[in-house]
């Protein structure tokens, strides 16, 4: 690992968050989506809460690279583009193609994302582009960078798959649910989840950082719970459901 900048205590206290997402989430699924539910306070519409939810890492991660003295190093470069293209999709194309329910995103919800977004963009910025002196353009050719760019892309186009199959099982503004088939759904309930965990397992690897490896941690914290509460959602609601299929990692999970 090359970045040691974030203060150690202030690292083991962001990964004690997640840790206790991950057991808050195991029992109690975010309440949005198939899992939104009365009593969490007023709502946005969908679309504007996840551009709320997902803009500030667009923009932090550009605004501490464009104030670094890193941006003409082909490295930082490369950081950059890789990171934007994941959230300029999540955050202006996504939520504009999702076809979501009428239900709306709990306030409360699109607040803790905004949340986590800024701090956590803020440590992948801050640990790769101000804190570590510029890398070598020569990390470009190392076995890390290679394998975990790999990861990465193929993670996002399993997210961006999965999430098209998603959307193909609703016409322009229903809310029904129906058993999604074919690809990694054959395998898993949720191949959108798996593709992100192994799309910030790649940048971890890419950047060889300690914020990378804890984004990856914190995402896994955030998805496997709700793959798992998705599957029980899906068994109980559908007597047919693939007995085969697991929730987030095939044959394991
Ligand atoms: N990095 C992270 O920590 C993180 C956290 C959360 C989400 N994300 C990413 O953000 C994206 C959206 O997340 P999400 O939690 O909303 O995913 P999701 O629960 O799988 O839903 C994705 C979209 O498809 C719809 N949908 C899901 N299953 C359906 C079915 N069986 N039939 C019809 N429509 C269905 C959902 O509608 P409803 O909303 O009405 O259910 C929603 O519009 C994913 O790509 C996910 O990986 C990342």
């Amino acid at each position: 690992m090359t970045d040691l900048a974030a203060p150690g205590l202030l690292l083991a206290a962001w990964l004690a968050v997640a840790g206790l997402v991950f057991v808050v989430l195991l029992f109690l699924p975010a309440p949005y989506g198939r899992h939104a539910r009365a009593g969490w306070g007023p709502t946005l519409p969908a679309r504007a809460g996840w551009v709320l939810m997902e803009l500030p890492a667009v923009l932090v991660v550009a605004a501490l690279f464009a104030a670094s003295g890193q941006v003409r190093s082909p490295v930082a470069i490369a950081f950059l583009l890789l990171w934007e293209l994941h959230y300029l999709q999540r955050a202006l194309v996504y939520p504009f193609l999702a076809r979501h329910s009428a239900g709306g995103l709990p306030l409360v919800v699109a607040a803790m994302g905004l949340t986590f977004n800024l701090v956590n963009g803020a440590f992948q910025g801050a640990t790769l582009f101000l804190a570590e002196p510029a890398r070598d353009a020569a990390w470009l050719r190392d076995p890390r960078f290679l394998a975990g760019t790999a990861l990465f892309l193929g993670g996002m186009a399993i997210n961006w798959s999965a999430d098209a199959t998603l959307r193909k099982l609703r016409r322009p503004g229903a809310s029904d649910y129906a058993v999604p088939r074919g690809g990694l759904f054959e395998w898993v309930s949720c191949p959108n989840y798996l593709g992100e965990v192994v799309e910030w397992a790649g940048w971890a690897i890419a950047t060889w950082s300690v914020a990378g490896l804890a984004f990856a941690l914190w995402t896994a914290a955030n998805l496997v719970p709700r793959a798992l509460a998705h599957h029980r959602w899906y068994r109980e609601r559908f007597p047919d459901y693939p007995p085969r299929r697991r929730a987030i990692v095939p044959f394991l999970l």
